[in-house]
C-alpha cells in the first residue's frame, strides 16, 4: 500500500479529473459521530438480534423486541451530529464536485451536514409510519409513546402496525431509490465508497456497477471488503481524517 499522503494526493487527482462523482456511504461514516456500526465488534448486531420484516408483521413478541431496540437506540441516534467525514461530503457537493450521494444509513446525518439530494436506500429513522394507512409521525412522537409504556405502538386512525420508516431485513427496498442508485453508479467516472463492509445487498452490487461501467473506485474503510480488489485506492484510516485531508488539498 502506498504512503498515506500519496493516496490522499491520488484521490485529489481523481476528483479533479472526474466529471461525475458518486459517493456511497455506510455505517462506518457515522461511527465518529458516536453511532455504532453494525458488524464491527460491539456493533449493533452484537447487541441485538435481527428481527426480520416477516417476524415484525406476524408476531407481537418480535414487534416488542424490535421496538425495545429502537427505544434504546433513540438517544444514540438522535443526539448524534455530523462529523468531519459528513461535512467533507457536503463541502464536495457545495464545490459542485459531487453529483450523487447514496447512503445505507438511516441517521439523517448527511442532511444535517448540508447535502441536499440524498438517496436513502434504507429509509430514514427520522419518521415512523403506519404499515396499513401510511399515516406518519416524527420518530420523537413514537419514542414518547414508548417511554410512556407502549410496547408495540399501533396507528390511532386505523389500528395498523407502526414501524420506523426504515427498511428491515426481508422488506422490499424502495424501487425509485434503488433505480436512481444504479443510475448514479453506472454513470459516474469516480466512485467513493466510505464506511461499508459491503456484505449485504445492494451494497455489494452498487460499487460493482460503477466498476463495470469503467469508473475508478476509492474505498475508505477500516477493514477489508469483498470488493477491495476492484478499488484503485484503499484507505484503512478513519473516514473523518481521510475526507477532511482530501477537502483541504482540494482547496489548496
Ligand atoms: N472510518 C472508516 N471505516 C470505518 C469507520 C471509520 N471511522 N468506522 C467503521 N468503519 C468500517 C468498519 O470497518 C466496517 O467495515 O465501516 C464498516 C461498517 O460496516 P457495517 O457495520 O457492516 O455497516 P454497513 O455496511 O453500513 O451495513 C449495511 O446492513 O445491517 C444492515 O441495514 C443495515 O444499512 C446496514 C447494512
Amino acid at each position: 500500500m502506498q504512503a498515506y499522503d500519496e493516496r490522499i494526493a491520488g484521490t485529489v487527482r481523481f476528483i479533479r479529473e472526474a466529471t461525475h462523482i458518486t459517493a456511497f456511504t455506510g455505517a462506518g461514516i457515522s461511527t465518529e459521530s458516536g453511532i455504532k456500526d453494525f458488524r464491527s465488534p460491539g456493533g449493533i448486531w452484537d447487541r441485538y438480534r435481527i428481527v426480520t420484516f416477516q417476524e415484525f408483521v406476524s408476531d407481537h413478541k418480535a414487534r416488542v423486541e424490535y421496538w425495545n431496540m429502537r427505544r434504546e437506540l433513540f438517544h444514540e441516534l438522535n443526539s448524534a451530529r455530523p462529523n468531519r467525514a459528513h461535512k467533507a461530503l457536503a463541502a464536495l457537493e457545495q464545490m459542485g464536485r459531487l453529483q450523487c450521494l447514496i447512503t445505507q444509513n438511516i441517521d439523517g446525518l448527511h442532511y444535517d451536514a448540508g447535502n441536499a439530494d440524498i438517496i436513502e436506500l434504507h429509509g430514514t429513522n427520522k419518521r415512523a409510519a403506519c404499515l396499513s394507512c401510511g399515516k406518519s409521525w416524527p420518530i420523537a412522537d413514537i419514542q414518547a409513546r414508548l417511554e410512556a409504556g407502549e410496547r408495540a405502538p399501533t396507528c390511532d386512525d386505523c389500528n395498523g402496525l407502526i414501524k420506523p420508516a426504515t427498511v428491515s431485513f426481508g422488506q422490499a427496498m424502495p424501487e425509485k431509490e434503488l433505480m436512481k442508485a444504479a443510475e448514479c453508479a453506472s454513470s459516474c467516472d469516480l466512485f467513493l465508497m466510505i464506511g461499508s463492509s459491503l456484505k449485504v445487498e445492494p451494497a455489494a452490487s452498487i460499487p460493482k456497477m460503477a466498476y463495470q461501467a469503467g469508473a475508478k473506485l476509492v474505498f475508505v474503510n477500516r477493514t477489508e471488503t469483498p470488493l477491495d480488489t476492484v478499488a484503485s485506492i484503499i484507505f484503512r484510516e478513519d473516514a473523518g481524517d481521510v475526507l477532511s485531508r482530501v477537502i483541504e488539498r482540494l482547496h489548496s
